[in-house]
């Protein structure tokens, strides 16, 4: 993968969302720097899920703001254009079109930003190639395994080379070989294109790839416990 440009810097400040008379998210604040891994975990329903799609523009917060390099995304920036080129989202199911291929479910996001065929084509099949499917290109989602298709979806969020890394729970359907792989390739794009990512997992492995582990209670952050390690950061590979 080529070097992009930095990561995201993201900032949240006193951000509540509410559902009802639930509040998914409490007067959180919080900074994640250009480039930082960060691990969010934390029980069901402490909003972890909300937390990711405040910050990714799928969500509007009821009070506060979501900061990207210092600008409101929920004022003044043209959302489908940060959704699109700013950030990049996985999930815990993989959401691939099982009607198309690898690569045609790899270029998706760049038919919404308006790129040609042949260019589409060569920036799906070097992704692919980078996360050794290349052989994989024309198999559709049932025909590829699990951890395949998760590395497929990660491509797909990488595709218009996002700044901001999204995932919410992308190993929760994976054995635990193929978590590490999935791991690894998170750890890779990070060190290759200093992208900013936070991860939400419950996965004791994602510890040693984070450079800090955020825990979520009922909408607010866990202060760690003075001389608690906060996350090791991945070894230099
Ligand atoms: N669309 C919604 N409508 C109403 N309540 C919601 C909605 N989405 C989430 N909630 C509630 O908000 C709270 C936080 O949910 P959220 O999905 O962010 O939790 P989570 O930490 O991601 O949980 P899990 O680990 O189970 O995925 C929960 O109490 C949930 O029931
Ligand atoms: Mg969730």
């Amino acid at each position: 993968m080529p070097p992009g440009d930095q990561g995201a810097d993201v900032r949240l400040r006193t951000v509540s969302k509410r559902y009802g008379n639930i509040t998914a998210v409490t007067a959180l604040d919080l900074h994640v720097g250009a480039g930082e891994f960060v691990l969010v975990t934390g029980p069901s329903g402490s909003g972890k899920s909300t937390l990711l799609n405040l910050i990714g523009g799928l969500q509007a917060p009821d009070d506060g703001d979501v900061l990207i390099d210092g600008e409101p995304v929920w004022r003044g920036r043209d959302l489908p254009r940060h959704r699109r080129e700013l950030v990049g989202f996985v999930f815990q199911h993989h959401l691939l079109l099982g009607v198309l291929s690898a690569r045609a479910n790899v270029e998706v996001p760049l038919i919404g930003a308006g790129i040609g065929r042949r260019e589409r084509g060569r920036r799906s099949l070097r992704l692919l190639d980078e996360i050794s499917l290349s052989e994989r290109a024309e198999h559709r989602p049932e025909q590829l395994s699990g951890g395949e298709r998760q590395r497929v979806a990660v491509a797909r969020a990488l595709v218009n080379e996002p700044r901001l890394l999204l995932a919410d729970e992308p190993t929760g359907a994976l054995d635990t070989a193929a978590s590490e792989q999935l791991f690894d390739l998170f750890a890779d794009v990070r060190e290759r294109r200093a992208t900013t990512m936070i991860l939400v997992s419950h996965d004791p492995l994602a510890q040693k790839y984070a450079d800090r582990t955020l825990v979520l209670v009922d909408g607010t952050l866990k202060q760690p416990r003075a001389g608690e390690a906060a996350g090791v950061r991945a070894p230099a590979r």
